[in-house]
């Protein structure tokens, strides 16, 4: 199987945080001690990837490029595209096609949020499945927010549907999709919907007529957390301050991640703790030298 790339969607106005997002990407907003995105990066690499593509708006996008640069500082290769508006989720597969150049693939959405015992079990489950797609189902209280899974008798896929009003079950899919070669194609036929959108609900739609979608439960030990309120952001940068406190342990760094994995060297790691200096971030990654 040709390598899995990843794209992380970070477009968007983020116009349910206005003012705060008026000036800066949602994506770029502290969350704790880390901007978001890192979240979401570090979620594709636990999962092994290390090519990756940032879609943002045309506007963020040198921000995001001083902030990530192009990932070689953690033994990754980070490309940049550009979303000229935001015309719905399953759009990144169309703008990522030539990225993905016939790769399968992981979309993440930059402001999803995951923690969990297990997480890189999970993700390594998704990424070994070679045809088809893999989402994450994940139980809330208010599932008319997101797009909806309703399960049968023998836990098939009966139906998704988008933000419904009487939603059939309390899982939520979560913005993590793991996709075979086929997504782009597939993200072709897809149609505006009322909103005007290309709904990635359509494109996993497509697949679970063909059999192929997968729905893996994320259970009560995962945490999937919302950054879509300004109430929701705070509680999750509290969640964040609470472990990382607690343990002496960071949440979605990706300079650990990158060191675990042995795609950057101890001699790299003390570069990199020299330069965050004497933050909170950079004394931290002084104390994971052996
Ligand atoms: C999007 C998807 C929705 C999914 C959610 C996860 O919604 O359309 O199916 O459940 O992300 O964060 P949005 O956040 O764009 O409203």
């Amino acid at each position: 199987m040709t390598q899995r790339k990843g794209i992380i969607l970070a477009g968007g106005s983020g116009s349910r945080l206005w003012p705060i997002t008026m000036g800066v990407s949602k994506q770029l907003l502290p969350i704790y001690d880390k901007p978001m995105i890192y979240y979401p990066l570090s979620v594709l690499m636990l999962g092994g990837i290390r090519e990756i593509a940032v879609i943002t708006t045309p506007n963020d996008q040198s921000q995001f490029q001083r902030l990530l640069g192009d990932g070689s500082q953690w033994g990754l290769s980070l490309n940049y595209i550009e979303q000229p508006s935001p015309d719905g989720l399953a759009q990144a597969y169309l703008l990522a096609e030539d990225f993905l150049a016939g790769a399968p693939s992981a979309m993440i959405l930059g402001d999803n949020i995951f923690f969990g015992h297990g997480l890189a079990e999970l993700l390594a489950g998704a990424a070994r499945q070679e045809s088809g797609g893999t989402v994450f189902g994940y139980r809330v209280a208010d599932p008319e927010r997101y797009g909806v899974v309703e399960f049968g008798g023998r836990g098939e896929v009966l139906s998704i549907v988008e933000k419904p009003e009487k939603p059939r079950s309390n899982f939520a899919v979560t913005g993590l999709y793991f996709f075979d070669e086929r997504a782009p194609q597939l993200a072709r036929h897809v149609k505006p919907s009322k909103r005007g959108e290309l709904e990635i609900i359509d494109l996993l739609e497509s697949y679970r007529a063909q059999g192929t979608l997968e729905v893996e439960l994320m259970g009560r030990g995962f945490a999937w957390l919302d950054t879509g309120t300004c109430a929701s952001l705070l509680d999750a940068g509290n969640f964040v301050r609470t472990l990382t406190e607690r343990q002496g342990l960071q949440i979605g760094s990706p300079d650990e991640i990158a060191y675990h994995k042995g795609w950057i060297s101890e001699a790299d790691l003390v570069a990199r703790a020299n330069i965050f200096g004497k933050s909170d971030y950079g004394r931290y990654l002084s104390t994971l030298l052996g």
